[in-house]
């Protein structure tokens, strides 16, 4: 099977109303006839109406970076899938690092996000990776098992095509060390295989995250396993962006 390439941004806590104008108004329609690889915009909470808006007719999918797992009420500064749904968003980020590591989000709390997203038919991007430690330590592989283990157990019900990972080694975010192609091939040949082997979903898409950047996009994406990136700085301005949703022309 021919998995369609991913192109994430992930905007984290960046980009304003003059920023999101600007980088609509300079990706234009450039990804309009785009048919092999999907683009994808996570703005800020405040900025997804704008974004919605904007992207429309553009061929970009808008996902929200965060949500709440229950349908609604006193859940003070948290956002519901169905308020997403009501702006017709439909694609999520569960577990990023910054989420488990700087916001507390535990392993519980990750599984529950992931029931919820599948049980009101969104598609999931769930990020993993280790930290520098683990890698040293040789915990690499262990932790990544239990990443995905404790979120999935008895718990992946979703179409495959809505069920994304993006290895994401927590030592490579916003540090400008990326993994290596071979790093990364090594990792997602590793999910793949889990995947497969307690999941039967052996072809799923794998984005890899960390560092990408318009010099080192081509070694990671010419990797067999690695099915496309999901962005973080990098993704902030269109003409950068841009170098990588279009790596190969
Ligand atoms: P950077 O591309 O800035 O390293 O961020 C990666 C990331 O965390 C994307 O989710």
């Amino acid at each position: 099977m021919t998995r369609k390439k991913i192109f994430a941004a992930n905007w984290k806590m960046n980009n304003m109303t003059a920023e999101v104008a600007t980088f609509f108004g300079a990706i234009g329609d450039s990804c309009v006839a785009l048919k092999d690889r999907e683009v994808i915009v996570t703005p800020s909470f405040p900025y997804l109406a704008q974004a919605a808006a904007l992207a429309k007719g553009k061929n970009i999918t808008l996902a929200a970076q965060n949500f709440h797992f229950e349908e609604n009420g006193a859940f003070t500064g948290e956002v519901s899938l169905t308020m997403l749904a009501d702006l017709g968003i439909r694609t999520v980020l569960i577990g990023h690092s910054e989420r488990r590591h700087v916001m507390g989000e535990s392993h519980e709390h990750l599984r529950k996000k992931v029931a919820f997203a599948q049980k009101k038919g969104f598609r999931t991007i769930f990020c993993i990776g280790e930290t520098l430690a683990q890698r040293e330590k040789g915990e690499l592989f262990a932790v990544i098992d239990m990443q995905l283990s404790s979120a999935f157990d008895g718990n992946l019900t979703c179409p495959p095509e809505d069920m994304v990972i993006a290895y994401e080694p927590v030592w490579a975010i916003g540090t400008g060390v990326n993994a290596t192609g071979a790093q990364a091939q090594e990792m997602h040949d590793y999910v793949r295989k889990f995947m497969d082997k307690h999941y039967g979903r052996k072809d799923i898409t794998i984005l890899y995250g960390g560092s990408v950047k318009p010099d080192n996009v081509k070694e990671l994406m010419t990797m067999p396993d690695i099915d496309g990136a999901l962005v973080g700085g990098a993704s902030l301005k269109a003409d950068s962006f841009s170098k990588l949703i279009f790596w190969d022309r």
